[in-house]
């Protein structure tokens, strides 16, 4: 896809797929798209798909599959106990990962539930590049801590660092050097960085804190949900690896490793999840709990049928022409809105477009939500879904004031092989329409507030009457159109 070069100059990414099977998308009436979010409490979490044009809420369980992984489900051997999808599906994970002991999990929090179950005690520190949501619940809910060791400019908005989701060595050499490393339960590295803009790490850097790792005899585990984002990555910016391939890539990040864990919703575009364990001890530990939450050792809740797919899925990954479709589409998407003044998180990372909402409703404050906002104006203006990750996605301070986000963004997830480039562009053209309207993008206040992970399902309304009047100045500028 990367080296096709267009006579006219353009750098545009080329799709190595053609679409074989598709599915009808209906756009409403801005009209109605006021009723739908209105409904939806203002939140795009509880818009019904039907009433979205673009879905760009998530790339979790929504990549498209290849005809391949298709053909392969036909294929599968549906049977409680010892079924031939289950071995196939660990001879691939042995064969990628080099590690002798698998273990399914119905998707990658289910993972996080084992590994926290069985590695971390009560007061023990998980440090780590950066947390996710599901992955900081688990170790909290276990009595753990997180410690976030990421390099400063991973949580800088702009910038041209290749590798923002590295973790600062000096931070973790002096954790364990305090701590002692009897308190540190393991080490954790997330690939494409999902909370701070899907950025990579170096392999370089894995390798340093894997020294750091065997000198103080702490494990060290990968979650590799958006690895496929960062082997793009490493193989195309890291100097030391252009020349290797993506197979061996994977091996030398494994090599690292004493556990790799994985949300099979993204990495092997199926749904489900596994575990690949290098010491038999731990594994021993961790397989009880496979049956006690997930199901049988050769299933772990995942239909067989998603397992045939995750086994093709995990080895089209080695194909550049296959990882190389989100981070590119990702990265026109952020040009065409660079070129628009549009503010969004540079570098472009794997997962999605990120639009920094501090700088596009800076006028908005963020007891009001801004990214909640801009979310719910810019489905009202495209039908586009995207999923506010700010202030809204964090839970009120235990004397009920807000914790205010360190970021408010607007996540445009960029499912893979699913949008077409035409698609994109309205994206953009509608993002880039509202961002010379954003003055008139008003705030939201909540009517009804869940306690915990209250962004799921709470819901807000207009704190004035801003999206009737958005409407008035769309209908203005579009006259009839959709
Ligand atoms: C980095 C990372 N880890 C873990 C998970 C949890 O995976 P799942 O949604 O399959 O439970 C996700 C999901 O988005 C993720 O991005």
């Amino acid at each position: 896809m990367a080296n096709v070069k267009f006579h006219s100059g353009e750098k545009v990414p080329l799709e190595m797929h053609k679409v074989r099977i598709v599915q009808k998308l209906e756009l409403l009436p801005i009209e109605k798209r006021l009723e739908a979010i209105a409904e939806a409490g203002n939140n795009t979490f509880l818009l019904k798909n039907r009433d979205v044009f673009m879905d760009m809420l998530t790339d979790s369980g929504v990549n498209a599959m290849s005809d391949k992984q298709q053909a392969a489900m036909m294929a599968s051997d549906d049977s409680y106990a010892g079924s031939e999808t289950f071995y196939r599906l660990e001879d691939k994970l042995k064969n990628l990962f080099g590690m002798d002991y698998i273990l399914p999990a119905h998707q990658g929090r289910a993972c996080e539930n084992i590994i926290s179950q069985t590695l971390i005690n009560p007061g023990q520190i998980v440090p780590m590049n950066y947390h996710f949501t599901t992955t900081k619940s688990h170790i909290v809910i276990n009595g753990g801590t997180v410690e976030e060791l990421i390099i400063d400019e991973g949580l800088e908005t702009t910038s041209t660092c290749s590798f923002k989701g590295n973790m600062n060595i000096d931070k973790l050499e002096n954790l364990i050097r305090l701590n002692g490393s009897e308190n540190i339960a393991f080490v954790r590295m997330e690939a494409g960085t999902n909370l701070i803009g899907g950025q990579p790490f170096a392999l370089a850097n894995l390798k340093e804190i894997k020294e750091v790792c065997r000198k103080n005899n702490i494990l060290l585990i990968l979650d590799a949900s958006l690895l496929q984002d960062n082997l793009y990555f490493i193989k195309t910016k890291e100097e030391e690896y252009k020349e290797k391939s993506i197979r061996e890539i994977t091996r030398e990040i494994a090599d690292q490793c004493d556990i790799i864990y994985f949300s099979a919703r993204k990495l092997g575009s199926a749904r489900g999840g596994g575990i690949c364990i290098r010491s038999e001890h731990i594994f021993n530990g961790m397989r009880e709990f496979v049956t006690l939450y997930e199901g049988f050792l050769t299933y772990g809740g995942m239909s067989v049928r998603e397992m045939e797919a995750m086994t093709v899925g995990l080895e089209e990954t080695m194909d550049m022409e296959v990882i190389n479709q989100g981070p590119q589409f990702i990265e026109f998407m952020v040009d065409e809105l660079i070129k628009k003044n549009v503010p969004v998180i540079t570098p472009a990372g794997g997962l999605g477009c990120h639009v920094n909402a501090m700088d596009f409703v800076d006028h908005i404050p963020q007891n009001e939500y801004p990214a909640g906002a801009l979310a719910s104006a810019y489905y009202l203006v495209s039908g586009v879904r995207g999923m506010e990750r700010g202030t809204m996605s964090e839970q009120r301070n235990p004397d009920g004031s807000e914790l205010f986000a360190n970021m408010e963004l607007l996540r445009l997830a960029m499912p893979r092989r699913v949008f077409t480039m035409s698609q994109v562009k309205y994206a953009v053209d509608r993002l880039a329409w509202l961002y010379e309207n954003r003055e008139m993008i008003g705030g939201l206040r909540f009517t009804e507030e869940p306690k915990i992970l209250r962004f799921f399902f709470g819901r807000l309304v207009p704190v004035s009457d801003w999206q009737q009047k958005l409407v008035e100045k769309f209908r203005k500028d579009f006259g009839d159109s959709l």
